[in-house]
Parts: C-alpha cells; sequence; structure tokens
C-alpha cells in the first residue's frame, strides 16, 4: 500500500517554508495531498484558485504531489481522500501550543488520524505568508521567501489593488 499524506493549510500565498516541508515529506511518504482551506477565518488575499495554482507552479517539478482545495473540516477531507496521516510544520516552540491542541482534537474526531510534526529548514522557520504579504505590499523583495511565481502574482495583485 502507497504511503499517502495530507498536508494542510491556507497558503496565501505558498513560501519556500511550505515547499521546503513539502519535499522532506516527499522523503517517507510516496504520494502528498496538499489542501489549501477555503473556509479559514482569515480573509485571504489571494482566491483558493489563484492559491492552488501558484502551489502548482511551485511544485511543477514534483509528480507526487496533488493539489487540492477543501471546505470543512480537514479530517473530513482527509478520509474522503483515503488519508490517514496529516503532516504539520513545527517553526518554533510558539507553534507547538496550537498545534499540539489542533493535532489531539483531530484524533479525537477521527481516531484513526496521525498528526506527523516536521521541522522546516532553520532558513525558513521565520517565514510565514503573512509577513511575505506584507513585505510585498509595500514593495520588499520576497525573491527569496516564494517562488518567483508568487513573486510575480504578488507583484500583479498588488499593482492592481493599488
Ligand atoms: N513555512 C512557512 N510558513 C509556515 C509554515 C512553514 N513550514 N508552516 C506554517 N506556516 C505559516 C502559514 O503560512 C501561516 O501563515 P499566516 O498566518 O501568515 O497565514 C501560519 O504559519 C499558520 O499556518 P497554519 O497553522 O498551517 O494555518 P493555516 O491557516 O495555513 O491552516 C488549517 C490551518 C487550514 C490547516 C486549519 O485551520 C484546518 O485544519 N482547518 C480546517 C477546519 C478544521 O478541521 N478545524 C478543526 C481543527 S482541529
Amino acid at each position: 500500500m502507497p504511503t499517502v499524506a495530507l498536508y494542510a493549510g491556507s497558503f496565501d500565498p505558498i513560501t519556500n517554508g511550505h515547499t521546503d516541508l513539502i519535499r522532506r515529506s516527499l522523503g517517507f511518504v510516496d504520494r502528498l495531498v496538499v489542501a489549501v482551506a477555503v473556509n479559514v477565518a482569515k480573509q485571504p488575499l489571494f482566491n483558493t484558485d489563484e492559491r492552488v495554482a501558484m502551489i502548482g507552479q511551485a511544485l511543477a517539478d514534483e509528480t507526487r504531489v496533488e493539489v487540492k482545495s477543501f471546505q470543512g473540516l480537514l479530517v473530513n477531507f482527509a478520509r474522503a481522500n483515503g488519508v490517514r496521516m496529516i503532516i504539520r510544520g513545527l517553526r518554533a516552540v510558539s507553534d507547538f501550543e496550537y498545534e499540539y491542541q489542533m493535532a489531539l482534537m483531530n484524533r479525537h474526531l477521527a481516531p484513526e488520524m496521525e498528526t506527523v510534526f516536521m521541522i522546516p529548514s532553520l532558513d525558513t522557520t521565520h517565514v510565514s505568508s503573512s509577513l511575505v504579504r506584507e513585505i510585498a505590499r509595500y514593495g520588499g523583495d520576497v525573491s527569496s521567501l516564494v517562488h518567483p511565481a508568487v513573486v510575480a502574482a504578488l507583484k500583479s495583485k498588488y499593482t492592481t489593488d493599488a
């Protein structure tokens, strides 16, 4: 049986931190479903299709990655896709409490679901989507933090919306 895992988030937009984690996870899973959350409490800059498309561009070389969007509970989406492993990244100690609670709650909802925590590369631990958006909004250089397709998308978003 191939090992399939799920990596979910809002990916608004996908950063090099996310891709680092995705590529690392492919070291021990056969296939990874990257799941873009539609209904997050956050007001996204990019719509769902845009977020899905950027992930596809950032990971165009990874044939074992499938990008999908989902609404509702993560565990329901995982079950519908036959997935029992949820990948999460722990960038810093501050991530731990929230992640711990979410992992236990997901287990409460779906006891067969296992959350696997990974440590991203040190040079991406300070990266987050909101910081990337903020830097781009004020014309800062984000080219070392995100894929070139994301740099272009941010540029056109902020130029269009200005
Ligand atoms: N590298 C860089 N940035 C990272 C990262 C990494 N390895 N891991 C996380 N981040 C960033 C994200 O970009 C995000 O940045 P932002 O707050 O600036 O947007 C931040 O860290 C938080 O990430 P995350 O915890 O993954 O939140 P999220 O909003 O991206 O995704 C869901 C959260 C969608 C996975 C979660 O809300 C969910 O499962 N929702 C479905 C509903 C559900 O099932 N709820 C019950 C859960 S018990």
